[in-house]
Parts: structure tokens; C-alpha cells; sequence
């Protein structure tokens, strides 16, 4: 049977992005199950109506649609920005969820994760996201909530979790996912 597929989507462009580095853990944690997919934000120009109610939608956009479509579950990592979600993100959201009535985000199974070198862990982040998410009906797995504060200190350059503490949680939070999911 072929497996699910899960998009990782990161909040973050950075290079160094911590936001990545948790991603691509949990990434590499899911990958035996799941056939995981990051995917490239970058690409995305800033959403215009005008694009589509012109007959000139970006092949960027039209790709990235058809992508999310084919997802079976998403992952989204986010930094706090001005205590709100990163514009990259809602961006990401806002294309996805038109034209009017082709939501490509309905119905998929989803979890988010706030990742910070501050102390609150992205949480303004987490809840902003959270919002849209539920608007665009994602079926959004509630628990376990995940805010990871000082996140400068959590990984090595490997991108491997420091503390046992780190690693074991973040595995309890791959598995629920797993569950939720599957
Ligand atoms: C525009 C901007 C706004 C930020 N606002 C916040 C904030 O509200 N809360 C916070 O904890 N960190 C904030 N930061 C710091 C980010 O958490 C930090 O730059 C983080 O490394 C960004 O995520 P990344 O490592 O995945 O790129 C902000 C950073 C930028 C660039």
C-alpha cells in the first residue's frame, strides 16, 4: 500500500531557521511511515486576486495548490512574528483557500508547532495560526501543544535535539501525530 503522504510546511526562510531544524527532526522521525514532503514556500508571490479572476494565475500558485491537494496530513512549524503568525505562512493559507469554493486545505489533518529562542515558545504564533486553520476546515489535532522556547540551545549543528527530554518529547509528539493521521 502506498504511504501517506505528510507536507511539512516552515514558517521561516532563514537559512539557520530553528523553526527547520525542529521540522526537519520530526520530519526525519515520521519519514519510515510516511512518505514526508517539505514544502517550498519561497516560491509563493504575495496573493492578488487579480491573478486568478484574470486568467493569470502563477504556475507557482497552480503547483502549490495541486501539491496540498495530494497531502494526506500537514505539519506546520512556526515562529512568532510581532506576536502574530509569520506573513509566509498566511500567505501560503490565503492562496490555498481560493478561488472561491476549491479550499484545497478541507478536511486534512494537521498539527502545529511554535518554536522560539524566546521564552514563550511561538505561542502567539501557535494561536494566530490556529484560526485561519480551523476557518479553512483542517481537522487540527489539539493535543499534545507544542512550544519550544530557547530554541537556539535545543539542537546541535547535526540538527540533533541536545537533551533526552528534547528528543523523547518531540517523539511523543510525532507519534500522536502519527495516530491522529493514520
Ligand atoms: C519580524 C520579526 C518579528 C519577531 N517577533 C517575535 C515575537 O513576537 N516573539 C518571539 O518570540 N520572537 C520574535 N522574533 C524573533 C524570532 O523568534 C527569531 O528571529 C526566530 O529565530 C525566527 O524563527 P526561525 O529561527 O525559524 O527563522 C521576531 C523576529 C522577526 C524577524
Amino acid at each position: 500500500m502506498e504511504k501517506k503522504r505528510i507536507g511539512i510546511f516552515v514558517g521561516s526562510l532563514r537559512k539557520a531557521s530553528f523553526s527547520k531544524k525542529v521540522a526537519c527532526y520530526v520530519g526525519g522521525l515520521l519519514k519510515g511511515r510516511f512518505a514526508v514532503e517539505m514544502i517550498d514556500l519561497a516560491p509563493l508571490c504575495m496573493f492578488n486576486q487579480d491573478y486568478d479572476d484574470e486568467g493569470a494565475t502563477p504556475a507557482a500558485w497552480t503547483a502549490f495548490r495541486q501539491q496540498v491537494k495530494r497531502l494526506d496530513g500537514l505539519l506546520f512549524f512556526t515562529p512568532e512574528y510581532n506576536r502574530s503568525m509569520p506573513a509566509l505562512l498566511k500567505n501560503a493559507l490565503d492562496i490555498g483557500s481560493r478561488p472561491m469554493g476549491q479550499n484545497v486545505w478541507d478536511g486534512k489533518p494537521a498539527a502545529v508547532v511554535g518554536v522560539s529562542p524566546g521564552k514563550i515558545g511561538g505561542a502567539l504564533g501557535v494561536q494566530a495560526l490556529r484560526a485561519p486553520l480551523a476557518f479553512l476546515n483542517l481537522r487540527l489535532m489539539q493535543q499534545p501543544e507544542v512550544y519550544l522556547g530557547d530554541a537556539a540551545a535545543l539542537f546541535d549543528e547535526q540538527g540533533e535535539p541536545v537533551s533526552e527530554g528534547t528528543a523523547g518529547f518531540l517523539k511523543g509528539f510525532a507519534e500522536a501525530y502519527s495516530a491522529f493521521v493514520g
